[in-house]
C-alpha cells in the first residue's frame, strides 16, 4: 500500500516572515493530529529553505527544494547544488517542473541528469512530466508523457525513492484540473511504462503524484483514485488552511 504524499510547491512566493509563519502553522497542525493521513513535504524558495527547515524540525513536515543544478559543485553563478540542499536538511527536490522546462529551456536529458545528481547527493527527486493543451488536443498526451518519462527518468536507486509528478501544463495555475478519471488513466499508463522499464514490483511501489490546480474542493476526488498517490500543489499550498484541507482529503 503506497502512502500518499502531499507536496507544497511554494514557487517564487514568500518572504522570511510569511514562510516561517506558514511552516510553523503546518508543523503545529501536523503535530496536533495523531498521525497525519499522508506524508507532507514543503518546497519553499531557496532563500527560505534554512528558516523553514528550522520551523518544521521535529514535526512530520518534510523539507524539499524546487530545483537543483546538474552538478554537485562548480563555477555556476547563481545556481544551487543538490549537495547544498542536502546540507540544509532537504529530503526531496523537484526536477523538470514545466516552468523550468519552458522558461529555462530544460530538456529531458537535463532533467535526467539533475535527478541522477540529486540521488547521488542523497536526495529523492520528484520528476515532473506533463503535456501541453495543444498536445492533448492533438491526441498526443500519452506519447508526450511517455517520451518525457523515458528521457527524464534516472536509473533506479536501491535506497532512495524516485517520485513521478504528472502535471498537465494546461492545468497548472489555471483553476482547471484534470478530471479524476483522466488523472487515474494517465497515472495507470505511467505505471505501466515504469513496469516495462523496471519491473512490476518496483513500479507498484513508486508514488505518482498529480499536480495542476489541486484545491481543497477537488482534492478528495483526485486523491480517491487508486493510481493517484498524492499531489503536487502550487497556489493552494500558500495558506496553511487550504494546504491542510488537501492533506485531510487523503484520510
Ligand atoms: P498549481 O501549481 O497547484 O498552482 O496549479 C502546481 C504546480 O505547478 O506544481
Amino acid at each position: 500500500m503506497r502512502r500518499k504524499l502531499i507536496v507544497g510547491n511554494w514557487k517564487m512566493h514568500g518572504q522570511r516572515a510569511d514562510g516561517v509563519a506558514l511552516a510553523r502553522d503546518l508543523s503545529a497542525r501536523a503535530a496536533g493530529s495523531a498521525m497525519p493521513p499522508c506524508d507532507l513535504l514543503v518546497c519553499p524558495p531557496a532563500t527560505l529553505i534554512s528558516l523553514v527547515g528550522e520551523a518544521v524540525a521535529g514535526s512530520p513536515v518534510l523539507l524539499g527544494a524546487q530545483d537543483c543544478h546538474q552538478e554537485l559543485s562548480g563555477a555556476h553563478t547563481g545556481d544551487i547544488s543538490a549537495a547544498m540542499l542536502k546540507d540544509l536538511g532537504c529530503r526531496y527536490v523537484i526536477v523538470g517542473h514545466s516552468e523550468r522546462r519552458e522558461h529555462h529551456c530544460e530538456s529531458d536529458q537535463t532533467v535526467r541528469v539533475k535527478a541522477d545528481t540529486a540521488l547521488s547527493a542523497g536526495l529523492s527527486p520528484i520528476v515532473c512530466l506533463g503535456e501541453t493543451l495543444d498536445e492533448r488536443k492533438e491526441g498526443r498526451a500519452r506519447d508526450v508523457v511517455a517520451a518525457q518519462l523515458r528521457g527524464s527518468l534516472p536509473p533506479p536507486h536501491d535506497s532512495l525513492e524516485i517520485v513521478i509528478a504528472y502535471e498537465p501544463v494546461w492545468a497548472i495555475g489555471t483553476g482547471h484540473s484534470a478530471t479524476p478519471d483522466d488523472a487515474q488513466a494517465m497515472h495507470a499508463w505511467i505505471r505501466g511504462l515504469l513496469a516495462e522499464s523496471w519491473g512490476d514490483a518496483r513500479a507498484r511501489a513508486m508514488r505518482i503524484l498529480y499536480g495542476g490546480s489541486v484545491k481543497p474542493d477537488n482534492a478528495a476526488s483526485l486523491m480517491a483514485q487508486p493510481e493517484v498517490d498524492g499531489g503536487l500543489v502550487g497556489g493552494a499550498s500558500l495558506t496553511a488552511e487550504s494546504f491542510w484541507s488537501i492533506v485531510e482529503s487523503c484520510s
